[in-house]
């Protein structure tokens, strides 16, 4: 009998039984009900005491019930007296918000960490948080885990030439420069500007090196709307790539993502299972890879 044991929210119940048979466990018994006016009551079913309990839970939309889950099932799992409990975070929304970006706005990152927090984890496992700053919000050890080398990997499955790594904003140029050492390519990096009067809108101003006749590797951290995306690789075409594969780890599609990105010139898109992507968020372009191994081992490392 191990001396841990995982459970899971309900945001992502592929990926925790994934994690959870990697580690050569089954998950543990919560239920998750809600009273008639839609409050939740997490009843944790097992006998943690003294136990190392995880939890997994992605804040993926609908983000505020996800993290509900995840801090009122910490509440409940501290109160049967573990020895230690750990949050695993494979997407934390409201990562974007992590700076006062006007006055009168939250920086919503930081009070997710506090939630987490007062909700008594010990330790948090994330993956790839949009600023590595955000580690510097929790007062509890964070181990901070990036699904970089998954998604190489499979780049290198491709057999690419003439490949260029493409950062798509300046914020995201030590991700791409980690890459392009990965795939021993060159790096280009592409100007991004947003407009704060107008949610999840941005626009793509100049390409910073060469990628004509190359096939563009854009990496992100998130597509959500596939603004970002698109608007980079529509530029890169014009620029003269011959062809754009689209990377990110969290995959979470918002709005009309799939029908743009679907109309645009992108050959492949490649996300991790960070986030379930369900139903007609699929789409023939979209290939998804797995980090259940990759938290599978964070794990290992915190329970041995
Ligand atoms: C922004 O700084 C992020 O790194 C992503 O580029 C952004 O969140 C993608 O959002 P969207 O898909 O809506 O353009």
């Amino acid at each position: 009998m191990k001396d841990f044991i995982l459970y899971a929210g309900s945001s992502n119940l592929p990926l925790a039984h994934e994690v959870a048979k990697s580690l050569h466990i089954t998950l543990g018994h919560v239920d998750l009900t809600r009273f008639a006016d839609g409050e939740l009551r997490p009843w944790i079913q097992d006998d943690i005491r003294d136990k190392t309990v995880i939890v997994l839970e992605s804040f993926s939309f609908p983000m505020d019930e996800h993290i509900m889950e995840m801090v009122l099932m910490g509440d409940a799992i501290r109160r049967c007296a573990p020895r230690a409990v750990i949050a695993v975070i494979p997407y934390m929304g409201y990562s974007r918000q992590d700076k006062l970006h006007r006055l009168g706005e939250p920086v919503s990152a930081r009070v997710i960490a506090k939630f987490l927090e007062v909700s008594m984890f010990d330790e948090i496992i994330c993956v790839d948080l949009h600023n590595d700053a955000i580690v510097g919000f929790f007062q509890i050890p964070v181990m901070h885990i990036s699904a970089l080398q998954v998604l190489a990997d499979e780049i290198k499955k491709m057999n690419i030439q003439n490949g260029v790594v493409i950062s798509p904003d300046v914020g995201g140029v030590k991700r791409a420069r980690n890459l392009a050492y990965a795939l021993d390519l060159p790096m280009v990096v592409m100007e991004k500007r947003r407009f704060l009067d107008k949610h999840d809108t941005s626009e793509t101003y100049q390409i910073i090196g060469d990628v004509n006749d190359k096939t563009a590797i854009i990496i992100d951290d998130i597509i959500s709307t596939g603004g970002t995306t698109v608007q980079a690789a529509e530029s890169l075409r014009q620029a003269g790539a011959t062809s754009v594969i689209a990377l990110a780890t969290h995959g979470v599609l918002a709005g009309e993502a799939v029908e743009k990105l679907s109309h645009a010139p992108i050959d492949k898109i490649i996300v991790t299972n960070s986030i379930d992507i369900i139903g007609d968020k699929k789409f023939d372009k979209l290939h998804t890879v797995s980090i259940a191994p990759l938290i599978a081992n964070a794990i290992s490392t915190l329970v041995r």
